[in-house]
């Protein structure tokens, strides 16, 4: 964790934030998958992570704005769970880490809370986004999860938006960290994406790099050559010459920040001309973002620079048709890229959005488009320095939907439909870096990972002949095979 400065100056920042009142933070429990004793990896609340540090289940935070007082609620362990667990700090000790003097039992939040209501003191919630919060908040406020969404409080999440929106420098290191693991992990993926080899080797390979330098994944890996699925987690085909892979991967660092980094590579190594010209006008939608976002601009904005860059290249590449602002106001893109540029990243891959996305991703000044395509942005507002964004454009041959706009005649005036059709089959092209909004432009974070053409190439063909020496060999690849 960080030191308990942070923490408590997070706190009283918070503080600041609110009129009156007593904020209620739940940390997160523990999570069986098939039996009670058998459990999920552990992942901490992220807003609790950033106020009270603690990374361990079951613990309840409060901070009361009137009094500035904060408090943690949790139990010591017993000689039980010493034998399992091990020895660990008391909650004394662990609440000095993170500049907490008052800690209580975990039954006594029940108390403190039904006393702060019975003075008609308001209890500010978070929205609940797992089972456990809906239990929890019936049992220390008497809410029903049926009602419990009149309760939450927006005040409270606009506070806490514009604290966690803003990366702190110890932050940015994090998420740095988080990406050069990152790195590696889309490295090796670019490697070992030679002909023969199983999307599985290569998803257990990178996933296990994750594990070794950090935490599990941010989030489930993607990794196929249906790349035109755009969240695919099924990896049980077999690497074929000449398709394209698609790897969306991030890492999560030791103290729980993301990483999130697309590439798309030709399996073998080399682009056909077909597949150059596409991800050269997704290249150049991702690279036109990278040059022109600096703060006080929007991300509406740079969505719409990066979809305009894939109407113009698609219409170079005879796939559209017509005028390009026409196209684009009516969303007619979203046949080739049915998502939006980019959301916001920190502790969550997807940072905040527990919260609700608009909240996160939008405010007064910058509402959410109501046009097909516009609408998945899921982060348009305003740019400020410190904000942490993905950079994602992506084009996609989605058969179904070829098919169905096909069928209904959309967008007749702008899409080649006889060209279109042929290249069912191509698969998807996704390419993504995380950026930070500086002073006065952006920057990329972490080690570059190979982008253009001739870098993923000169990668690629450093380890073809070791990856095809050892696919026939039958050998099981293995990351030493890339010497
Ligand atoms: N890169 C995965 C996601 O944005 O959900």
């Amino acid at each position: 964790m960080f030191n308990k400065e942070v923490y408590t100056t997070r706190r009283n920042e918070l503080r600041k934030k609110l009129k009156d009142g007593v904020v209620l933070l739940l940390g997160n429990e523990e999570s069986p998958y098939n039996y009670l004793d058998n459990l999920y990896h552990f992942r901490q609340d992220s807003t609790f992570l950033y106020f009270f540090g603690l990374a361990m289940p079951s613990l309840i935070g409060v901070i009361d704005i009137d009094n500035g007082k904060d408090w943690i609620f949790g139990n010591d362990v017993d000689i039980d769970d010493i034998i399992w667990m091990g020895p660990q700090p008391s909650m004394v000790e662990l609440g000095a880490r993170v500049g907490v003097e008052n800690i209580d039992q975990l039954c006594m939040a029940q108390n403190f809370l039904i006393n702060a209501i019975s003075k008609g003191r308001k209890v500010h919630i978070l929205p609940p986004y797992r089972g456990d919060h809906y239990l929890a908040y019936e049992k220390l406020l008497g809410i029903r999860p049926s009602v419990i969404k009149n309760y939450v409080s927006i005040e409270l999440i606009e506070a806490i938006v514009s604290l966690r929106e803003i990366k702190e420098v110890i932050e940015i290191e994090e998420i740095e960290k988080a990406i050069d693991i990152t790195y590696e992990m889309q490295l090796t993926a670019m490697q070992l994406a030679h002909p023969g080899v199983k999307e599985l080797e290569i998803a257990g390979a990178i996933e296990g790099i994750s594990l070794s330098l950090g935490n599990p994944p941010s989030f489930t890996i993607i990794l196929s050559m249906n790349g035109e699925t755009l969240h695919n987690h099924k990896h049980h085909q077999i690497l074929e010459e000449g398709r394209l892979m698609v790897t969306d991967c991030g890492a999560e660092s030791l103290m729980h920040y993301a990483g999130d980094i697309t590439r798309t590579v030709p399996v073998g190594g080399k682009f056909s001309p077909l597949q150059k010209d596409i991800y050269n006008t997704v290249l150049a939608a991702n690279m036109k973002v990278i040059e022109n976002t600096k703060p006080c601009i929007t991300y509406q904005e740079q969505h719409f620079l990066a979809t305009r860059t894939l109407i113009e290249g698609l219409k170079n590449a005879g796939l559209m048709k017509g005028d390009v602002d026409a196209a684009l106001e009516v969303g007619a893109q979203t046949l080739f890229m049915p998502h939006g540029l980019g959301h916001a990243m920190g502790l969550d891959v997807h940072d905040m959005e527990n919260f609700g996305e608009n909240y996160v991703g939008y405010n007064r000044e910058t509402q959410r488009s109501s046009v097909s395509g516009h609408r998945s942005l899921r982060f348009g507002k305003g740019l400020k320095p410190g904000m942490v964004i993905t950079d994602e454009p992506g084009c996609y041959f989605i058969p179904a939907l070829i098919d169905k706009w096909r069928a209904e005649r959309m967008h007749l005036d702008f899409i080649n439909y006889d060209a279109v059709e042929k290249m069912k089959g191509f698969g998807g092209i996704r390419i993504e870096d995380d950026i930070l909004i500086t002073e006065n432009g952006c920057r990329v974070l972490g080690k570059s990972v190979p982008k253009s053409v001739e870098e993923i190439e000169t990668v690629m063909a450093a380890s073809r002949e070791k990856v095809l020496a050892a696919v026939k060999s039958g050998e099981r690849i293995k990351i030493k095979v890339l010497g």
